[in-house]
């Protein structure tokens, strides 16, 4: 297998179809190799950690400031992946506002207490302190980085049919406890008042090309539309690659289209526990079936923005810790080598 370096361009390849992007972590962009195989092969780029609530929200000013309705933010982080954006020129897609999962305990309860146990606060609070860390988020990146973030995961994983009680929504997250579903409408107007022209908004989830959940994600977003809310519907795209279903991605890719969206993909990795031949040929033609759909869909005139890998080299995967076993998810080795899937999806550009 060659460097990452020395193989052809990924994104050069599929730019006439949609752009490739990944997701970088803060020790990835410290890494100047690390940073060149990024510049070469993507054109768009996300943050795995750094752009979300708890990476952005801070406790002590938060209780210092005294405002119940106000928290309290810090952009060490973000600005360090927006400066890297910047300087090297590729657009970047916001992840994410409003999630129930990596958003500090406190943000949610009445007295900022750090404390599951404590109450939360009112749906009304709530719902101020939604808008106004989603406005805060918003006019810090478009005053300071104008024109480096075209689309914002303004809501994630918020569907969840059945696995956690009747209807369609994670009624576990802390978001739905305290203001019901109203958080998902609120969070878009607000990203609506704060987004500059042409950046786009999106709502994010994963599994979404299983049937029940996609049906459910679109009786949601129809309602987002009524209101013109949403530009984008983001597929998280994490598969295991003995259940990857291509049919199914295929099947729920032209359904959210038919409702007159954009797509994106979001969050590209196919968990692989081995690296074996076998598993390396078996990843080497699944995502070669994968991009070559993805590339038909495109050719028909259904608009996808952009295919992000959720890492860079299986070194940065999250998997292995997600999964708790080894994990050979993306397209380049922890030794930064093109693997065969790599030359795949490549072929498949060029098909
Ligand atoms: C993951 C990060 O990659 C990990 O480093 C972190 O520990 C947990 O979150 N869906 C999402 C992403 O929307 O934000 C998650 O990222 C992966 C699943």
């Amino acid at each position: 297998m060659n460097s990452a370096l020395q193989s052809p361009s990924l994104c050069k390849a599929y730019e006439p179809y949609f752009r490739i992007g990944a997701a970088l972590s803060s020790r990835l962009i410290a890494d100047p190799e690390l940073a060149e195989i990024v510049c070469r092969h993507f054109s768009s780029i996300t943050a795995d950690n750094q752009m979300k609530p708890f990476s952005v929200l801070n406790l002590e000013n938060t209780l210092a400031q005294g405002d119940p309705c106000h928290a309290a933010v810090d952009f060490t982080r973000v600005d360090a992946l927006l400066s890297f954006a910047r300087d090297h020129g590729i657009p970047v897609r916001y992840h994410t506002l409003a999630w129930h999962n990596q958003t500090p305990v406190w943000f949610f309860k009445e007295k900022w207490e750090n404390d599951f146990s404590a109450p939360f606060a009112s749906k009304e609070v709530m719902l101020a302190r939604l808008e106004n860390y989603i406005l805060d988020v918003m006019s810090h990146v478009n005053t300071c980085f104008p024109g480096v973030v075209y689309t914002w995961d303004v809501v994630n994983e918020a569907i969840e049919p059945g696995q956690d009680g009747p209807g369609l929504y994670r009624t576990r997250s802390p978001w739905f406890m305290s203001t019901g579903q109203d958080f998902l409408p609120a969070a878009f107007r607000a990203a609506r008042k704060g987004a500059a022209p042409g950046q786009t908004l999106c709502y994010n989830d994963y599994n979404a090309f299983d049937p029940i959940k996609r049906d459910a994600i679109i009786d949601m977003l129809k309602t987002l539309q009524a209101e013109g809310l949403v530009d984008t519907m983001g597929m998280q795209g994490h598969y295991v690659l003995q259940d990857l279903n291509v049919a199914a991605c295929e099947t729920a890719a032209r359904a959210y289209a038919a409702l007159g969206l954009k797509l994106q993909v979001t969050e590209l990795d196919i968990h692989c526990n081995s690296d074996d031949a076998a598993h390396a040929t078996a990843l080497t033609e699944a995502y070669r079936s994968w991009f070559t759909m993805m590339k038909q869909l495109k050719a028909e005139g259904i608009d996808i923005e952009a295919v992000t890998f959720w890492g860079v080299t299986d070194a940065d995967s999250w998997l292995p810790g997600f999964r708790r076993e080894p994990s050979f998810p993306l397209l380049i080795s922890a030794d930064r080598k093109a693997k065969p899937a790599f030359e795949a999806v490549l072929e498949a550009a060029r098909s």
